[in-house]
Parts: C-alpha cells; structure tokens; sequence
C-alpha cells in the first residue's frame, strides 16, 4: 500500500451511508494532550504564559483539539480569539493576526479599547486600520527606521493583548501556520517573548509535514523554543482502541475488531483518514456481523478518497466547485454569479449536493458564502484542473475582484496579484506587475517587509518576458529596499548593483542616485571598510545626478563624505559635508538638513580640531530631531553630544546625554540602538574603573552590536576590550587578533598602536621598537587628525615612554604635535578613553627634559581625571608625574613621589590594575620604599615582567601564597576562598604562565622577585 496522505471531514456521509450523523461531533483520545493544555490554561491564569506549537499530518487533528480545548477554555472564563491562516495564496500580510484582533476589536467598547491599545494605538492602526474608526482621534505613528517602525507595532500589539489577559485570561489559537506569512511569523516570536510574564495563551496548529529546514517556520519554531514556557506537541495517530471508538463513533455501531485493526494499520491512526475509510467502506457495503471478515478493500490513499467522493457528485455541482478552488477555500456565491453569468439560486440549486456530501459548509458570520471542508478537498479539486483552464479562471477570478474592488483595492491587493501571476502566462503579464506592486508597498506600509519582499519578487518573475527594463529598475529599487528592511542585507546590496546597472545602461539619473543611496545604507556615517563598491557607485551616481540642488544630491554627498570616513585626507570629505549642509539648509527640508548635519558631524568633526561645530551641530540635531520627532536621529545627536563633553572633559554633562541616550535605546529596543548605548556605558564603566561591570557589558553590547553592524561591531569591541584588558594585564590574549586586525580594518588605524601598547606591556621591547619606528615614519603621517588621532597618539606617547631616551627625536614630534590639545581628553574613535592629553604632553615633556613645563601638565591632568572621577587615568597621571619626579630629584620630588605612587598604588589594588601596579612597585622600589599593602590585596609585580603581566591581582597574591608552599586548602583559608576557587586559581596561574607544577611557579615567584606575602 502505497503512503497514505490523510483526507478531510467530519463531513456527513455521502448518501445512501448508514452512518450515525452525529459521528463527527464524538471526540475521542487525546487525553494527554488535553491535560498538558489544561494545565498550560492554569498557568496562564494565574499570570505564567504560556505557548503550545500544536504540529502533526494533515488529517491528525490539530484543528478538533484546538477547538475541544478552546470550548473548555471558554467554559473555564477565557476569552478566546482565532486567527486562521489562508492556505490558497494571496492572503494579505499579517492576515491570521488581523482577523483574530478583529474579532478582539468588536468585543470592546471605545473607552476599554483606548485603555488597552494605551499609547500603541497609532502604530496598531497601521494592521488593523478599523482602529481607526473606533478610535477617530489617533494621531499618526511617529517616523522611525524600519527596523524600530515595526518593533512599535509589535510592542504596541504585544501590549494590546497583554492588557486585555489582565480582565481575563486569553486564549489566542492560531491556526495552520505553515501558510503564514513571515512577518506573521516574527510577530508571533515577539508576542511568545514577551507573554511569559502575561495571562495568555498561545496555542498555534501546523502541519509539521509542510516545514521543510528552509521554511521560515522552522526558524520561528527553533527560536519558539527557546522562549519561556513554550511546550510542543507533536500529534501521533490515534491508538487502537481510540480508533474503534472513532469508528464506533461514525458507525453507531461496534466494528469487529479485526475490522478496527486494518482500518488503524492503514491509516496510522490519522482520524480523517478514518472518516473517510469508513464512509468509503460503508458504500461499498457495512459488514453484517462481527464474523463478517471479509477482506476490506481499503482505499489506496487520501486523495484518491476525496476524488472519487467528488466524483459521486453530479457534473455541474463539480464545475462550481472547480471555480470555487479557484477563488479560495472560501467562495462566496456572489463571486460564482459574476464569474459564470448564472443566477444565485440556480447555483444554489448546484452545490445542494455538495453540501449534503459535506464536501463544502456555510461559514459562520459570512452568509452566501461557503467552505470547502477541508483544504485538501479544495487542493485536489483545484489540482485536476488543466493549465489552460486553471489560467483562465484565475484571470476571470482576478478581473471579478478588481471589478469588486474598484473602489477600495487597497486590502485586497495581494489576492489580485496572486490571481494575475497565476494567469500571467496567458499574457496578461502587466496586472500581475502592477498589483504586485502595489500589494508590496502596501505590504510596506504594513511593516510587513518579508512579504514585501515576495511579492516584489513576484512583481520582477512576471516582468520575466518584458522589454520595459525601466520598470525593471523600479521594482528592483522597491525590491533592494525591502530586502534591507528585513534584515538581508547582502540579497539587498545585490539587486540594487543590478538596479544601478540597469539604470546606468539606460541613462537614469534619478535611478542611479536612488540605487546608490539605497546601497550605501542610510548610516550617514557608516565607513566604507572592505566594501570596494560603495565610493565609486556614490560618485558616478553624483556624476550622473548634475549640480542642481536637490534632495537626492544631499544624501550622495553626505553619505560620500561619511564613507571617506577611512581615508586619511580630511578635506575632500569635509568638502562634501560643507556642500551638502548649504544645499539641505537652502531646501530648508529638516529632515534632509538632520541627515546633512550628521553626515558632516561624522566624516569631519570628531578629529582634535571639530569640537565646537561638534557641539554646534549636536545641539542643533538635537534641536531638529526634536521637532521632527525622529527619536532614532535624536540618538545619534545625543550620542555626539555625548562624546563631545567626553572630549572636552565635562563628564557630568557627557553622562547627562548618556542617561538620556540609555533611556531612549530601551524605548526603541532595537539591536542597533543597544548597541550604541552599550558602547556608551562602557565608555564610562572603563573610565570609572568599574572593570569587572565593564567586562559584561563589553560581551553584551558586541551581541547587540553583531545584530545590527556587525563589521563596524567587531572593530568597536576590539578597542572596548584593549582598553580593559591593558588595565587587567592581559593584552597577551588579545595579541592575535591586534595583529590580524589592521588587515580586516583598515580604515582604523590606531589598531597598531594598540599592538605597540601590548608589545612594551608584555617586555617585548625590539619587536614594539621596530614597530614604533615604523608608525614613526614622516612625523607619524600614518596618523591623519581623525576621531582616533589623539588616542593613537596618546598610546604613542607611551611607548615612547618605555621605550626610552633613544627616541628622542620623536618624543618631540610627537610632543610639537600633541601639545596644542592638552586641553582635551582623547578618546579612541567612540570606545573608549585614554584620560587627559595634558598626561601624554606630561610624558613627552619629560622624555624632552622640559620637567618644570611637564609638572604643570601633570598636575593638570591630576586635576581634569579628579573633577572626571576617572581613577585608572588619575592612576595613571599619578605614575607619570612621580616618574618625572624621581628623574628630577629637587627637594621635596622625592616625598611627592612617594605620596603620588602610594596613592596610585592603592587605586591599582582596588582596580585590579596589574600593569600599573607594576610599574609603581619599580619606581617606590627605586625610591627604597617597600609598600604597606592592603590586606587582601595583591602584591604588584615589577615591570617587565611579561608572563606575570597576564596574571590578575588576586592571582599574583595565590601565586605569592603558593610560592611559600601553602596547600590549596590553606590558600583558601588564607583568602576567605573557597578551596575549589583556590584551586582554579592555581589552574590558572600554571596556564597562564606555562608551569606544569607548583614547584615551578614558586621558583618563579623568587627570581621574577615576587612580593610574597608579608609574615
Ligand atoms: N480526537 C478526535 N476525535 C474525533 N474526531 C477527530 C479527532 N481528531 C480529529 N478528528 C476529526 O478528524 C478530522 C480531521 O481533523 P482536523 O481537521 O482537526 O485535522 P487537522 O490536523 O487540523 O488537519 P489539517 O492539517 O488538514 O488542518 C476532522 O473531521 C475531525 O473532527
Ligand atoms: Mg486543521
């Protein structure tokens, strides 16, 4: 026997059956399912939502289930709401979602409804537009990106049906979603997300059979799954004895059991496939008596069952049904009117037969209209259609609904798209583009970007044959757009190269302009990087456009001016900010000035020398994007502002903005949005010397930043992570990737500084020589004046430091360069900071013998990291200031040497600033003192001591202990530890430093002259 594919109905039986009308109604098994339900049901009640996948075959019974249980919900005080998936195409986008609010939407009256769509009405309309008509004062959503457009509708759906479980508990069945549109999709993992903590429901039928890996089903379900409280069930065939009892059921009479056994190895179980059996069988004639053990000619499958069930039926009631699938799994008898020029009760007259078959039924709160049973029923009926018949219905169809909805063809725009495609062979090609088209924006509008995204495929499949490649080059550009809406990125970027290609060859300005921006990305001050197309296409785009002013050559020129953000020449791009800003303010459009603004504010005004048009433009952003109410844009002038006041010193100010920023990033809730925030609040928590907090957030915004930018997100957790772990002593783990990241990234250029800093940090001191005379070449030209000069300066001025007398001649340049700007604090690009300039000048000052001039710088940056409450880089100064001190040996340096190191020591040990302590240790060493140390903390370890500056404080301190031979138990004592902790800690020493015993550590500890602890 071939596979049996399960076939519809609780349909009463064809005539001339015996079986019991009441059949269908019994509902047998499944017990339990029901309870694992149930007991979901009593969790959601008392505030624990839930989400149930419901999966199986077709035929198995998710439906019956689904509904048995949403009966015993209801009874049970629930409100129940449906959504159904539309199975024949052309379903509009969040179709299941909208259908079921609707029903929500008539349930409440206006003042309920305003309480509980609260502020998320005006985005909530965009899905369900009748909102609008019960609530006729909604404002207009807000512009935002499309990425925060769509959180808000669904935040605001979310939060509707949230409310509304808070009266009372809400079931939200959501049928057949193998059929669901993919936006329909994301929506349902957001809403499952954010129901944990609600008293909902989810319960969601699919046939699993239909989710193949590619489907975007099997992503949703896989992410499902990891949501709290989410359970699936995978519906098995029903067992033996419940199918006798099915069958029973059916019959209204006991089967044989010989009888029950065949049917239920035939069928698996499935209970249509048992319907329909039976109903076959009792056709063919119903066994007389239990001993009757006939071989039973069980159908060969599902299909085959349903054919010859329509087969029974009269020709003409065949043909009507055939125009039926046509249309849908609903039709309705004004459509068939249309379509076949006969009258409503002479068709009527016609499908009699097929509802007695129980092949169609009404369909509740639609009169005139009718349901095929069960899709599969529509599917085969549809199938036996031949192409040319299939085409030609689907034209008459589509026709029918574009005269219908002549007048309002907005909702129904991709069900008239799917019937032109579909008969778009016939050569009717151009209203499948059109309405496509439109059903795509449409579907935009919607911030339904995935479906967008089909049906602009579909709109280019059917413009396949066509010479109007102009049009072309539009869909592609609606196309490219949508794909970047949803997050794919790289598809984007090809179809809109296709689409610049196109527009090229036929000498589109206008096009061309609008492929490039689009290509570009809408981050105005988004670099290049590795992307070799992306300056060429905005220049020939510029090219083509002409030198009029207008909107489009504002956003080429800003987003130009951006992407040359990685070259070293400032002015040609400050050139293109220039132009672009004095056109936007003459077209005197704000959002196109906000655009202009940052475009500038990026590719010209984060080196040393833009702060005050920095802070000139940021407040003015802030002012526009205010006004517009752009909350989007309005972070990124926060976020200028931010590290303007970062630059400039004023930290309080700066950590006003970040406040400010923080708060709006958790409004919008997008990856992109906590990714700046979290680079905002490392930038503090580093410059604060909250490390351990530093290292979380560091890990954390990487995974927001990977999500939203992930290359520039790479780049910015690498500075992030070198400003850590140089204070921890652990550049070591971070030498790979420094080496390999000048290759990846080769617009930012303080990454070889960063290596210098881990080369001299580790005691490689020939190799960081090398490659400090290689930076050095022509006066550090390698170092344009960009938003990391004064870092990478800065870290050069440090090396230079360990490096010695002999680079005199370079302290100088260095010094000549850095000393105009010892008024600011330098931060590398926007993650993080290096303190005050006025520190490096001190260094350089010092290496120059200039002592009197450096002591000023000192005790000015002494000053600016104490207003700053920047303890690592007021450590830091502390160091400097006593190096100088010692090296200058006046009276009273001696003393004030030893106060500043004693204080820089003690922030080391609280920190865990390893590399410092060290360098602190050396120079009281010099100077013959021995530190007090705090109890408990770690004993510093001298410079150049490579392997030991990979070792945390507190394992200097084990290390210490070890070293006078004390057990791991004793360690643990010793420190308050527990001993598996101590013995970690052992672990990691012998790791970190190559030991493979005990022995070898404590032999270590002596000659690198270890501190041990005090007795
Ligand atoms: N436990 C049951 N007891 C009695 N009848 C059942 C049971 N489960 C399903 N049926 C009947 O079997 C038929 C098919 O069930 P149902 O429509 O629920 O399947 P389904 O899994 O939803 O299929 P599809 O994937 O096609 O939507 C229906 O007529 C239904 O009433
Ligand atoms: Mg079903």
């Amino acid at each position: 026997m071939q596979t049996l594919r399960p076939v519809a109905a609780d349909d009463p039986p064809p005539r001339g059956l015996s079986v019991a009308k009441e059949g269908g109604q019994a509902f047998v098994g499944r017990e339990p399912e029901t309870e694992a339900l149930l007991a979901g049901l009593g969790d959601a009640t008392s505030g624990r939502g839930r989400f149930f996948a419901l999966g199986g075959e077709p035929g198995i019974g998710k439906t019956r289930l689904a509904d048995e249980f949403s009966t015993r919900a209801k009874a049970e005080g629930a409100l129940v709401l449906w959504g159904r998936c539309w199975e024949a195409g052309g379903a509009p986008a969040y179709w299941p979602w909208s259908q079921s609010l609707r029903g929500l939407l008539r349930e409440l009256d206006p003042e309920a409804l305003r309480e509980r769509v609260a502020g998320g009405g005006a985005d909530l309309a965009q899905m369900l537009p009748e909102l609008r008509e019960r609530l006729p004062d909604l404002s207009e959503p807000s512009p935002a990106s499309p990425g925060t457009a769509r959180f808000r509708l669904f935040d605001a759906l979310s939060g509707f049906l949230r409310r509304t479980s808070e009266d009372r508990p809400l079931l939200l069945v959501l049928e057949d979603l193998h059929a669901a549109d993919a936006p329909s999709l994301l929506l349902l993992q957001f809403v499952v997300g954010e129901a944990s903590g609600s008293r909902m429901l989810v319960l969601a039928t699919f046939r699993d059979v239909e989710v193949t890996r590619d489907h975007p089903l099997a992503a949703s379900l896989s992410e499902l799954a990891r949501a709290q409280g989410t359970t699936r069930i995978s519906l098995a065939g029903l067992s033996r004895p419940d199918a006798g009892r099915l069958i029973e059921a059916i019959t209204g009479r006991t089967p044989p059991a010989e009888l029950v056994a065949a049917i239920h190895r035939e069928t698996e179980g499935n209970p249509l496939f048992i319907g329909e059996v039976v109903r076959a069988l009792a056709s063919e004639g119903w066994p007389r008596s239990a001993s009757d053990c006939r071989p039973w000619p069980i159908p060969e499958g599902v299909r085959e069952v349903i054919g010859r069930r329509l087969h029974r039926l009269p020709e003409d009631c065949r043909r009507i049904l055939t125009v039926g699938s046509v249309i849908g799994r609903d039709f309705a008898v004004e459509a068939l009117r249309r379509i076949t020029g006969r009258s409503a009760q002479d068709l009527l007259d016609s499908v009699r037969d097929a509802v007695a078959a129980g092949v169609i039924g009404d369909v509740r709160n639609a009169p005139g209209t009718f349901r095929f049973a069960h899709s599969l029923i529509r599917d085969t009926r549809y199938e036996e259609l031949t192409p040319a018949h299939r085409i030609r219905l689907h034209r008459e169809v589509g026709e029918d609904l574009e005269a219908m909805y002549a007048r309002d063809p907005e909702p129904h725009l991709a069900e008239l798209a799917y019937h032109f495609f579909e008969a778009a062979p016939a050569g009717d090609g151009r209203k499948a583009v059109d309405h496509a088209v439109a059903a795509g924006r449409r579907a935009v509008a919607l911030l339904a970007y995935e479906e967008a995204v089909r049906l602009f495929r579909m709109a280019l499949q059917a413009l396949r044959e066509s010479p109007d490649e102009e049009l072309r080059c539009q869909v592609l550009l609606l196309l490219g757009d949508a794909e970047s809406r949803s997050g794919d990125g790289p598809a984007s970027r090809e179809t809109l190269l296709e689409a610049a290609g196109i527009a090229t060859r036929l000498d589109l300005p206008e096009l061309l302009a609008r492929a490039a921006f689009a290509y570009a990305g809408r981050i105005p001050w988004a670099r290049a990087g590795i992307d070799r197309q992306v300056i060429p296409l905005l220049k020939q785009a510029l090219e083509a456009l002409g030198a009029e002013d207008s909107v489009l050559r504002v956003l080429l020129l800003s987003r130009l001016a951006g992407a040359l953000r990685d070259q070293p020449a400032m002015a040609p791009r400050a050139a293109l900010g220039r132009e672009a800003v004095a056109m936007a303010r003459r077209i005197g459009d704000p959002e196109t000035l906000i655009y202009a603004l940052l475009g500038q504010l990026a590719s010209t005004f984060l080196g040393p020398d833009g702060l005050d048009q920095r802070f000139a433009f940021a407040e003015e952003l802030d002012r526009l994007t205010e006004q517009v109410e752009d909350r989007e844009r309005r972070m990124e002038a926060l976020f200028f502002r931010f590290l303007a006041f970062m630059a400039s010193g004023q930290v309080w100010e700066a950590r006003d903005q970040a406040e400010l920023h923080s708060r709006l990033a958790g409004e919008l809730r997008q990856p992109c949005h906590q990714w700046y925030a979290g680079m905002v609040v490392t930038i503090l928590a580093l410059q604060d010397g909250r490390f351990e907090e530093a290292d979380r957030l560091i890990a954390k915004t990487l995974e927001a930043g990977r999500q939203a930018q992930a290359w520039d997100a790479e780049a910015s957790h690498l500075f992030a992570l070198f400003g850590l772990r140089r204070e921890q002593g652990r550049l070591a783990e971070l030498e790979d990737d420094l080496r390999r990241a000048p290759l990846d990234y080769p617009g930012y250029r303080s990454l070889r500084c960063m290596l210098l800093t881990t080369l001299c940090d580790l005691g490689r001191l020939d190799e960081a020589r090398a490659l400090f005379e290689q930076l050095a070449t022509g006066e550090f030209a390698a170092f344009p004046k960009d938003s990391e000069w004064l870092f990478a300066l800065t870290l050069l001025a440090e090396a230079a430091e360990v490096l010695g007398d002999r680079d005199r001649d370079r302290a100088l340049v260095l010094y000549r360069q850095l000393a105009p700007y010892a008024g600011l604090v330098a931060l590398a690009a926007s993650e993080v900071s290096v303190g005050p300039v006025s520190r490096p000048v001190g260094i350089l000052a010092t290496l120059l013998g200039h002592d009197d001039d450096a002591a000023g710088h000192f005790e000015d940056a002494i000053a600016c990291t104490q207003r700053m409450g920047a303890r690592p880089w007021l450590a830091h100064a502390q160091q400097a200031y006593a190096r100088m001190l010692v090296g200058r040996g006046r009276p009273g340096d001696r003393k004030r040497a030893v106060e500043l190191l004693t204080s820089a020591l003690e922030a080391c040990e609280r920190l865990g600033m390893a590399v410092l302590a060290g360098r602190v240790t050396a120079l009281l060493a010099e100077l013959g003192v021995r530190p007090r140390r705090r109890p408990g903390t770690a004993a510093a370890a001298p410079v150049g001591v490579p392997k030991g500056t990979m070792l945390t404080p507190r394992e200097r301190e084990v290390t210490g202990l070890v070293a006078e031979g004390l057990s791991n138990r004793q360690i643990a004592e010793g420190l308050y530890l527990s001993e598996r902790t101590a013995e970690t800690h052992v672990q990691n020493i012998l790791t970190k430093l190559g030991f493979c015993s005990r022995t070898q550590v404590a032999g270590w500890a002596v000659r690198e002259s270890l501190p041990q602890q005090a007795t």
